[in-house]
């Protein structure tokens, strides 16, 4: 497979989620029209969603390849929080015998904000979507379970990996997490995500590590690993 199998739909998550993926025309009608517009309107009937499906399914890939220099998926229980529509995930499956939790946001903003935000209420995500997408690409219904952030008891177990790209600490923060994270961690457990304060984890974890600079970003993140949660 070089791509998944996706609708104008789920190309449109896509875009909200990883607006780097969006072409350099489109980034320009964003800033003329403005975020509104550009999320609710042209976001739905403007995308081309073979070329979207190309470039996320690459950088899915890259993601994939950096993550396993790290970590080894096979019979893991994992967690994704705010694992947009799942490509990653959707990855590691048809490598790796693991289990998978997902927890996201059943909604998507009005305006979508790139930034951070302090009320964490910002969604860019469709539970349907999601799951028919992970189905319509082979992942096993056994495999994974999907939790709404807003409105489900969230999973009560321990995981050996969780992962949050561009999610947890870098729209929202660390904090609204932690009790419930280390509810679910137990020693050994790796934590994933990307900030711009990879310092300040070493309050929470006994163990960080950088494994990736977005230098060249407006936000200047870094990717941390973080084990023995505090
Ligand atoms: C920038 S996207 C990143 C998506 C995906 N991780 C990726 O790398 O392509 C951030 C995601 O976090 C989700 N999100 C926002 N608040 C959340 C929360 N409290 N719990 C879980 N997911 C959340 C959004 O709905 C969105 O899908």
């Amino acid at each position: 497979m070089v791509k998944f199998y996706l609708d104008n739909k789920i190309a449109r998550l896509i875009i909200l989620q990883r607006i780097e993926l969006a072409t350099p025309l489109l980034k320009k009608i964003r800033k003329l029209f403005g975020r509104s517009i550009f999320s609710n309107y042209i976001t739905k009937f403007f995308l081309n969603a073979n070329s979207i499906n190309k470039n996320y399914y690459t950088l899915m890939q890259s993601e994939l390849r950096l993550l396993e220099n790290y970590l080894d998926f096979n019979n893991k229980e994992l967690l994704s929080i705010g694992g947009g529509v799942g490509g990653l995930e959707l990855l590691i499956s048809k490598k790796y015998n693991c289990f998978f939790n997902f927890i996201e946001k059943n909604y998507i903003s009005k305006k979508v904000v790139y930034g951070w935000d302090d009320n964490n209420n910002e969604g860019y995500n469709d539970l349907n979507l999601l799951k028919s997408f992970l189905l319509r690409n082979d992942m096993n219904k056994e495999k994974f379970k999907i939790f709404d952030y807003d409105q489900d008891i969230l999973p009560d177990k321990k995981f050996d990996i969780i992962i949050s790209l561009y999610s947890l600490d870098y729209h929202y923060d660390f904090n609204i997490y932690y009790k419930y994270l280390k509810k679910v961690s137990h020693k050994k457990t790796i934590l994933v995500l990307d900030t711009i304060r990879a310092e300040s984890f070493k309050i929470f974890f006994n163990k960080v590590e950088i494994i990736k600079n977005d230098d060249q970003t407006v936000h200047k993140s870094k990717r941390v690993m973080c084990t023995d949660i505090i």
